[in-house]
């Protein structure tokens, strides 16, 4: 018996120290210590052994079962410790590790352009307005003079919803709107900045594209205040050296109307292949403001008088940082973007 019960310790403490898993060390606990297990059954079978040799067995196995309870205990704690450890490894945070980068955002150089435009045309009393990208046949082009057969208000050329509503084809339309809930106030100082919808697309030309509507109307207002304001822009934008020239032309909604040089931007004048070898670059058109839509909007053209511009934003952002694709300007490459 007691070499039995010396076996059992033998076995017991090897298969104990190796244990590594709660679930398995409670199977050992009912192998040796439960109400069948290997101790009792030991000290079941007691009452066949000599009278003599009991009190020391009986000693021996409680002893054992002491042992054994002990190691249990021991090792429960062990195994414990051991998965919060494993807990703790997995779910601590190393302060000192680098962080992650975060790239900063950029403005968009066509957002650089509109912010520089608003500023040099506030420093001269203009103030900022906006019209509905969806717009009425009406205002796009009948209350601009624009007559029924013009090449706009083709099918082709814009992007109508219905024969009435189509996606704004230019920036003017925001004049007779202004201009019709300000009438009869004076003056009128404007500019209307935006996008606009075209059916075309090349490297000079996007569907989307944005233009600043410039508008002043008052008593007195005259070609030479057209040329002024123009001149201003053209030196605030480009640079004080800065020369502009005007070339006759025609809009339905100007009379008389231009178109507006500047100076290359390239070659300063010298002339070179992005002007073609005239030295000269269009950036705009405009024009005194045509009596009729003075007189649709609301203003008595017997009175006022009113000059008009329009410029595509993307074409001044083109000539400013030398980008010679617009639609490198929607391209969403962050590479492009970053350079400005
Ligand atoms: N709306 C014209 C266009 O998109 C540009 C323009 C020309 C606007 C002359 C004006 C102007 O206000 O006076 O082509």
């Amino acid at each position: 018996m007691i070499e039995k019960l010396e076996n059992i310790e033998n076995e017991a403490m090897e298969k104990l120290s190796q244990v590594e898993e709660l679930e398995e060390l409670e199977k050992l606990r009912v192998h040796y210590l439960g109400r069948k297990g290997e101790i009792t059954s030991v000290l079941r079978s007691m009452s066949q052994q000599p009278q003599e040799m009991r009190p020391v067995l009986g000693q021996k196995a409680n002893e054992l079962k002491e042992k054994i309870e002990e190691k249990l205990k021991e090792k429960e704690k062990e195994i414990e410790e051991k998965s919060k450890e494993l807990l703790w490894e997995k779910e601590r945070i190393d302060v000192t590790l680098p962080g992650k980068p975060v790239s900063l955002g950029r403005k968009h150089p066509v957002t650089l352009i509109t912010e520089e435009i608003k500023e040099i045309f506030a420093g001269l009393g203009f103030r900022s307005e906006e019209g509905p990208e969806i717009e009425l046949d009406y205002y796009n082009f009948e209350a601009l003079n624009i007559p029924v057969d013009h090449p706009a208000r083709d099918m082709q050329d814009s992007f109508y919803f219905t024969p009435e509503i189509l996606l704004r084809t230019h920036t003017s339309p925001v004049q007779v709107r202004v201009m019709e809930k300000q009438a009869p106030q004076l003056p009128v100082r404007i500019i209307a900045l935006g996008k606009v919808y075209r059916r075309d697309d090349d490297a000079t030309h996007s569907p989307m594209f944005q233009q600043v509507e410039g508008l002043a109307v008052d008593r007195n207002i005259t070609f030479a205040d057209l040329k002024g304001v123009l001149l201003h822009f053209a030196r605030e934008m480009f640079g004080e050296e800065q020369q502009i020239r005007l070339r006759p032309s025609f809009f339905p909604f100007t009379e008389p109307s231009a178109e507006v040089d500047i100076f290359c931007v390239i070659c300063g004048g010298e002339g070179c292949r992005v002007c073609s070898h005239t030295g000269w670059l269009e950036i705009l058109g405009a024009g005194m403001v045509h009596p009729r839509v003075l007189e649709i909007s609301g203003y008595n053209p017997r009175v006022v008088t009113g000059f008009a511009f329009g410029m595509g934003v993307e074409r001044v952002a083109m000539l400013k940082f030398g980008i010679n694709d617009i639609r490198l300007l929607y391209s969403n490459d962050l590479r492009m973007i970053k350079q400005f």
